[in-house]
């Protein structure tokens, strides 16, 4: 049986605007295990990066966690302070940034950074911190990894940096790996040998891997389950099967119409209809509602919750709980 890595029991993250709160994330309960690649998908503003960020305790100051629980490899992490979440962010939990530059420090060599946290967190010698961080830039492709570790991060492309910061984070050799859209930047081949590696580590390390990105393409490549997060909410969990064969709620529906279909010569994009709601509107019932063509009174006035249809396949939708009816 596979080990729960992570656990995000009923999330409610908000941001204080003009002395008010307005929750960003309402109400998220998902679990990664080890060995797997969670991909989180969903428009821009609907709260990828806020998870990722209310996971890690790095959340801005005028974010405010309203409730919920998070579970790490067993241990609850929600309310440690700064100074023992340090530990747990060096040891058991590590996050790859879009910008690489996020996470390296521009004064200092390559192999300084890489050999840092080796010896603070894990106990090693000088030395070995040095011949673990150069294994671990052989590892992620870096040729001539001696001479790189001497190297400042202005030296490096854009892509051999984003290589060094998976190197420096899967040293450490996490249980869980938070990668908020880790390719984005990046061109498309570079982008291919990124995921090629990160799905290697996550094999080899036995980590559980929570994967953003908007590009479903990806998604179809890597995931093994998927998350579909709409304005705070999940509004659809499943496998990657699932989720490309059987979707069910008409978000994710339309989100995947959104691509253009390569294999029958059709490149007409569907875009869902209507904007994307701000924090501070108030919307009564389902969120999905306004854009949705099903939208029903009952859509308008009642909050659905996720419903569990085929084994680990969530839905949160009236339609499709009327549907599913006995
Ligand atoms: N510091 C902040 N203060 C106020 N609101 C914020 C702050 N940071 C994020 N938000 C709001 O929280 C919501 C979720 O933001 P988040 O960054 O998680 O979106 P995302 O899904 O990661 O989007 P993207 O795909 O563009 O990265 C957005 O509506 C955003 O405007
Ligand atoms: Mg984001």
């Amino acid at each position: 049986m596979a080990e729960k890595v992570l656990s995000v029991k009923n999330l409610i993250t908000a941001f204080r605007i003009d002395k008010k709160e307005y929750p960003v994330l309402r109400d998220i309960s998902f679990d990664i295990y080890e060995n797997e690649t969670v991909c989180m998908v969903g428009e821009s503003g609907c709260g990828k990066s806020v998870t990722t960020l209310s996971i890690m305790g790095l959340l801005p100051e005028n974010a405010v966690v309203q409730q919920g629980e998070i579970e790490l490899c067993g241990e609850i992490i929600s309310g440690k302070s700064q100074k023992e979440l340090n530990k747990v962010r060096g040891s058991k939990m590590g996050m790859i940034f879009q910008e690489p530059m996020t996470s390296l420090n521009p004064l200092l060599t390559i192999g300084h950074q890489l050999t840092e946290g080796l010896i603070r967190h894990k106990g090693m010698s000088k030395k070995e911190a040095y011949a673990t961080a150069v294994q671990y830039l052989e590892l992620v492709g870096i040729a001539n990894a001696e001479s790189r570790m001497k190297q400042y991060p202005f030296q490096l492309s854009g892509g051999l940096r984003q290589r060094v910061m998976i190197a420096m984070v899967m040293s450490m050799q996490p249980k869980l790996l938070i990668a908020d859209e880790p390719t984005t930047a990046l061109d498309v081949t570079i982008q291919k040998q990124v995921l090629i590696l990160l799905n290697k580590l996550k094999k080899t390390m036995n980590t559980g891997v929570l994967f953003i990105t908007h590009d479903l393409g990806v998604v179809a490549e890597i995931a093994d389950r998927v998350i579909v997060l709409y304005s705070g909410t999940k509004v659809e969990e499943g496998s990657a099967k699932q989720i490309f064969e059987n979707n069910m709620h008409p978000y994710t529906q339309g989100l995947l119409a959104a691509v253009p279909n390569v294999d029958k010569d059709d490149f007409e994009i569907k875009a869902i209809p209507g904007t994307f709601p701000a924090i501070t509107e108030t919307i009564v019932g389902c969120r999905f509602h306004p854009r949705c063509p099903y939208a029903t009174d009952r859509c308008r006035s009642e909050i659905p919750q996720a419903i569990e249809y085929e084994k680990g396949h969530f839905v949160a939708c009236h339609k499709v709980e009327e549907e599913n009816k006995c």
